[in-house]
């Protein structure tokens, strides 16, 4: 079941998405070499709790940190730690939940660690292209595969691939809602969208190939082939035109 929000839920997520991008603000400045994933998770924690709110992966199933860094082929859920300090030249995917008011946003980006190579630069670059290419498919009337097949499309004729088996998701007052959300698909297929609909649209871009394999923590995702993968997501408000996004400052 697909919900709408009303209007005060709307509010309520908007709370939770200025202080998701207030967080990456603050992420941001911290991520140079030499920094470990660690620091950069009791930094999100203890900004997300100075805003009077809470991270929603915190024990989200069990998972073990408060926000997700994944480094290189890392692709999601990869764990904070203190034994991962980032190199220059690395690239890293943060992912932070944050619950304000009983709702939640969701958002994520990759990071230059310092100077990276041109190919790591493209990589970034387009997977924030397929999710804005995505975006403007986000529209009352339209339908949940035209979103992912923008997103395919264009992650496909830049050489890359999307990962499959994991999708972006409705978001509300649970972090995981309907419907699912794929990064691939066929236009015109899928759930149609409706205004009051909200939605993380987050597509995960590999270089090589889309299979992914899980490591024996059971959470952090990486590529098959060990070549290099990034992420970007927002949480969006459905309307008539392009999507609200929520998680923006
Ligand atoms: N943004 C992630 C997702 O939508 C949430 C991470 S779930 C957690 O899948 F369990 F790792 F917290
Ligand atoms: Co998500």
């Amino acid at each position: 079941m697909i919900k709408i929000k009303a209007s005060h839920e709307i509010e309520a997520m908007r709370g939770a998405g200025k202080i998701t991008a207030a967080t990456f603000e603050r992420l941001a400045e911290a991520i140079v070499p030499g920094v470990t994933t660690a620091e950069l998770d009791a930094i999100a924690a203890k900004f997300i709790k100075q805003n009077n709110a809470t991270c929603s992966f915190w024990h989200y199933n069990g998972y073990p940190a408060h926000i997700c860094t994944s480094v290189n082929g890392q692709v999601v859920h990869g764990i904070p730690s203190k034994q991962v300090v980032l190199h220059e030249g690395d690239i890293v995917s943060i992912d932070i939940g944050v619950c304000y008011k009983g709702y939640h946003g969701d958002s994520a980006k990759t990071f230059a660690v310092g100077k990276i190579s041109p190919e790591a630069e493209r990589l970034i670059r387009v997977t924030q292209e397929c999710f804005y290419e995505g975006l403007r498919q986000a529209y009352a009337g339209n339908r949940v595969q035209d979103i992912g097949a923008a997103v395919q499309g264009h992650a496909e004729k830049n050489g890359y691939s999307v990962v499959r088996s994991l999708v972006g998701h409705g978001v509300g007052s649970c972090l995981h809602e309907d419907p699912e959300v794929p990064n691939f698909g066929t236009a015109g297929r899928g759930a149609r969208l409706l205004s009051g609909m909200t939605l993380a649209i987050e597509p995960m871009v590999n270089q090589g190939t889309y299979h992914v394999n899980t490591l024996a923590d059971q959470w952090t995702v990486v590529t098959a082939d060990g070549k290099l993968s990034a992420h970007y997501e927002h949480s969006v408000l459905i309307r008539d035109g392009e999507a609200e996004i929520l998680t923006t400052c």
